[in-house]
C-alpha cells in the first residue's frame, strides 16, 4: 500500500530516472507555458492580435494540454492525490484560477485595463503555482 504523505518520492526501484525525465519536461512545458503566455499577453495588450498566426493559437494550447497531463502524470507517479494533499489542491485550484486569468486576457477582457489587470494577476498566480509545486506547500513562505 503506497504511502500518501506529502514527501513520498518514487521508489528508488529504476524508476527515478523516468520521473526525472518526466518532472523535466513538465518543468520545461511550465518554462514554454509562460513564456508564450508573457509573449501573448503583450501583443494583445498592445493590440497587436495573434488570431491570424496558426502557429500562435495551436502551439500554446499544445503546451498546456501537455504540462497538465505531464502534472497529471507526475501526481499519479507520486500517488498523490487533489483534497487528500493540501499543496497538490491549492495548485489544482491555482491553476483554474490562471486558466481563467487567461480567458480574461485572451478573449473576455472588456477593456484594455481589465486585460492587463488580469495578465498581471496571472503572472502572479503562475509565480505562485511554481512556488507551491518546489516547497510541496500550500503556504510556501509560511511555514
Ligand atoms: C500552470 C501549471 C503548472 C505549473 C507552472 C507547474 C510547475 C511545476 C514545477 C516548476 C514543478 C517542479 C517543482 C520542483 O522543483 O520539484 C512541478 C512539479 C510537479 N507538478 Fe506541476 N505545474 C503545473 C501544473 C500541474 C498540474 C495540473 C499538476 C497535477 C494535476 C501538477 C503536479 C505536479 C507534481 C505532482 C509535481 C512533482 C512534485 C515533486 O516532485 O515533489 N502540476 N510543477
Amino acid at each position: 500500500m503506497p504511502c500518501r504523505c506529502g514527501s513520498i518520492k518514487p521508489s528508488g526501484k529504476g524508476d527515478d530516472l523516468g520521473f526525472a525525465i518526466l518532472k523535466g519536461f513538465h518543468m520545461s512545458c511550465a518554462s514554454l507555458s509562460l513564456g508564450l503566455f508573457v509573449w501573448r499577453g503583450m501583443r494583445v495588450l498592445h493590440h497587436r492580435p495573434i488570431a491570424s498566426m496558426l502557429w500562435a493559437r495551436i502551439v500554446p494550447d499544445t503546451v498546456d494540454a501537455l504540462l497538465l497531463g505531464s502534472g497529471v502524470a507526475l501526481a499519479w507517479w507520486l500517488h498523490q492525490i487533489p483534497f487528500e494533499s493540501p499543496w497538490l489542491t491549492a495548485k489544482l485550484a491555482a491553476v483554474v484560477l490562471y486558466i481563467g486569468l487567461g480567458f480574461v486576457v485572451m478573449r473576455f477582457g472588456r477593456s484594455d485595463g481589465v486585460r492587463r489587470m488580469a495578465w498581471v494577476a496571472a503572472l502572479v498566480v503562475f509565480a505562485y503555482i511554481v512556488s507551491v509545486a518546489v516547497s510541496r506547500s500550500p503556504l510556501p513562505y509560511l511555514g
